[in-house]
């Protein structure tokens, strides 16, 4: 194949301005208040395809929102590449954490993005991804490189758990037909170091609500006579992890797969800086589960966090109340080969068993979703590491991650196919925070590379 730089480089403003406009439109899942603007940035994403070169493209009516399906098919007998990715975003609040508003898009230059980044919420999650895909297609049929079938399949509930999607993938089995399927939606190691995400973390979301008496009362009149809702959730969540912090919760471990000598030999091997990583964080130290390191627990190790609690006076000022009711909502990490319903039933068991009596505890499950894990000789993992390496110049690294993208073990087990995770997202680019941002180097590498994996993956499954 041909070398894509010259003609990214011809189109590179084009291929920022035309981000930079997706980026302006607020398509936030979870706030029903923006559901116009997800509708509006399905049609955005299709008209992106038709441009880019797709022969067929359909916004896929849901019971939420449609997902976008597109195709270019040039030979029924060619191996065909299904490209993932989500088009809408997490909620941008705190607003006022942010430095300019996360849906006026605006490039500046950081420490680590010299050349630039741009900043808005969805820049790097995912749409910035997501359209190195369209980008690279682009490319391809522009320039007669596109050496087998392609589908996309980019959806607009990821963000809220990809409940449609289910639905969605089981029913079009024979459409979404592929050999592999390729995603961005992760992260590398550096700007100058490529990896390759073999693991995904499942996840188990839960909400819990104490409920004590059945009315707020005066804190002094009753206090210290009444159990507190939030005192004892305080104390019920500071049971679930012990001295060690390991999680409490009996049974939790039972299935976690433990990782050889060898593997956390190789993992330890990946560049890292623990004094960098403190001080991007502004912390002293660190802190987890005892006898693993920093990578190690936040890839390999399942974890137990409170994403939000509340409950009785938060306003200005002083009240004095004993609140009726208290509630928190809590994420537990999944790796292989933990079961995310039987996790979210260990916990339910366990949470209202620890109640002390003169309280009511309900939990609610949200969403969940299955750890993944691609192994490394799979020749979707070899002709990725082909293309990194004919890019970067440098053979990437494995690496575990700790986020969920809890759709891609549905696939394999629905389309029976393994995916690819080719990520170009950097750790600090911030996604899920204010100041969410994606570097333009990473941008233009990922729509690079990624012509170079369909044609080394179109060559190996050819002479497979
Ligand atoms: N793209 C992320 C997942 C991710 C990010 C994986 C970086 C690996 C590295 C995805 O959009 C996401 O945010 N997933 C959620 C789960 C989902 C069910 C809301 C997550 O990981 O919290
Ligand atoms: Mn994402
Ligand atoms: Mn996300």
């Amino acid at each position: 194949m041909q070398d894509p730089s010259d003609y990214i480089q011809q189109h590179k403003e084009r291929f920022l301005n035309e981000l930079i406009n997706l980026l302006k439109i607020p398509s936030v899942s979870a706030d029903s208040a923006h559901s116009q603007d997800v509708i509006n940035m399905a049609e955005a994403v299709a008209a992106a395809l038709s441009e880019a070169g797709c022969d067929e493209v359909e916004v896929c009516e849901t019971s939420g929102y449609p997902i976008v399906y597109g195709e270019k098919i040039i030979g029924p007998d060619l191996p065909t590449v299904l490209v993932y990715g989500h088009y809408d975003v997490q909620p941008p609040d705190p607003l006022e954490l942010w430095d300019t508003p996360p849906f006026e898009p605006v490039i500046k230059e950081t420490e680590l993005h010299p050349d630039g980044a741009i900043f808005a919420r969805g820049a790097c999650d995912d749409k910035g991804q997501m359209y190195m895909h369209v980008k690279a297609l682009e490319y391809m049929v522009r320039n007669n490189d596109l050496p087998c079938n392609v589908k996309f399949m980019i959806e607009g509930e990821e963000e809220v758990g990809s409940p449609s999607l289910v639905t969605f993938v089981k029913e079009n089995r024979e459409k979404l037909k592929n050999d592999i399927i390729l995603i961005s939606d992760t992260g590398m190691i550096a700007a100058d170091v490529p990896s390759i995400t073999t693991g995904l973390r499942g996840l188990s979301y839960v909400e819990v609500a104490v409920t004590g008496p059945n009315r707020d009362l005066h804190s002094g009149l009753y206090g210290g006579a009444v159990a507190n809702p939030i005192n004892i959730l305080a104390k019920m969540i500071a049971s679930l992890h012990d001295e060690n912090n390991h999680i409490t919760i009996p049974g939790f471990y039972d299935k976690v797969h433990e990782l050889s000598e060898e593997e956390r030999q190789a993992m330890a091997e990946a560049p890292f800086s623990l004094e960098a990583y403190k001080k991007h964080l502004d912390i002293s130290a660190v802190y987890g589960e005892k006898g693993y390191t920093t990578n190690e627990r936040n890839s390999i190790r399942p974890t137990l966090d409170v994403n939000g609690i509340w409950g009785g006076y938060t306003g200005e000022g002083a009240k004095t109340v004993i609140p009726s009711k208290a509630y928190a909502k809590i994420s537990m990490r999944l790796v292989p080969d933990q079961d995310w319903h039987e996790i979210t039933e260990l916990f339910t068991r366990h949470f209202t068993s620890i109640a002390p009596d003169g309280v009511k505890v309900e939990v609610t499950p949200h969403h969940g979703g299955q750890a993944y894990v691609t192994p490394i000789d799979h020749i979707g993992y070899r002709a990725a590491s082909e293309a990194y390496e004919t890019t970067f110049g440098k053979t990437p690294i494995p690496q575990r991650s700790g986020g969920s993208i809890p759709i891609v073990s549905l696939f394999e087990q629905e389309l029976d196919s393994k995916t690819i995770l080719m990520g170009f997202g950097l750790d600090s680019d911030a996604i899920h925070s204010p100041n969410e941002h994606y570097g333009i180097r990473n941008y233009l590498k990922g729509i690079e590379t990624i012509p170079y994996f369909y044609s080394a993956f179109t060559r190996m499954k050819e002479s497979e």
